[in-house]
């Protein structure tokens, strides 16, 4: 393979919905065993997890950002936060705030978690800090690329954004194996785990901007 190819595979960009069935796959096939999907979806093989997976890339809003690897072995979806004062965009994002929760509510309606789950959601939300900033709503890297420090990169364009802007960033961990990755990258325990009626937790992390180095 030539080396201009093997750049390009490894090349963290942003892209629109147009990929939705890859990186669907790429998120539902990291997920496999994630404790609190595990909890929530339950056996992959009943089909929840890649239709919500499908969905949230399908719908996910033109104000947010998908980043991926170039070979689609990774994703992260972030979502602007109390970002614009603009009545439309912010009418925009109640709406999509509303189609998401609407379409939790059927997915689950078999399993009888659809109703906790909406009071998971209603307690990440008083969670998060009424202050400006990037929500990193989903992160995943496919499991046979994982520990190859793509999860890092794929972070890094809109952490050094968020620096360069002085925005925070903001995330709910729903493993806890992954704290120490996060803290690597500058997030800090924000609130208590959510948790209820015995779901795995999960954990609010913040990290406020890092000063931009000088230039020169
Ligand atoms: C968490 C995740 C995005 C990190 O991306 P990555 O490319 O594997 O991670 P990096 O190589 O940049 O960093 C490695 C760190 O990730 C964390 N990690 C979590 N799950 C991991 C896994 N299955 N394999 C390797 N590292 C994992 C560890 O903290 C690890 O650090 P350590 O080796 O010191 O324990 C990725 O492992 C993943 O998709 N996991 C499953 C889905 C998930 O948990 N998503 C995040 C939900 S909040």
């Amino acid at each position: 393979m030539m080396l201009s190819e093997l750049a390009r595979l490894q090349e963290i960009r942003r892209i629109g919905t147009e990929r939705t069935d890859e990186i669907a796959r790429t998120l539902t096939d990291a997920f496999v065993d994630d404790p609190f999907s595990k909890w929530l979806f339950g056996k992959q093989q009943e089909g929840l997890e890649p239709r919500y997976w499908h969905w949230c890339c399908a719908n996910h809003p033109a104000s947010g950002e998908i980043h991926v690897v170039g070979d689609l072995s990774g994703v992260a979806l972030w979502y602007p936060m109390n970002l614009t004062k603009d009545k439309k965009l912010v009418a925009v994002e109640r709406e999509y705030e509303r189609k998401y929760q609407k379409f939790c509510k059927e997915l689950l309606a078999d399993t009888g978690l659809e109703n906790i789950y909406l009071r998971i959601i209603r307690q990440c939300d008083k969670a998060i800090p009424n202050v400006p900033c990037w929500y990193l709503g989903s992160l995943g890297v496919e499991r046979q690329s994982q520990g190859k420090a793509i999860g890092a990169r794929l972070l890094a364009p809109m952490l050094q954004r968020c620096d360069k802007q002085g925005l925070p960033a903001y995330l709910d961990s729903s493993n806890p194996r992954n704290i120490s990755f996060y803290e690597r990258l500058g997030f800090r325990k924000h609130h208590k785990p959510v948790s209820v009626k015995g779901s795995p937790p999960l954990t609010p992390m913040f990290r406020p901007p890092l000063k931009p180095l000088e230039a020169p």
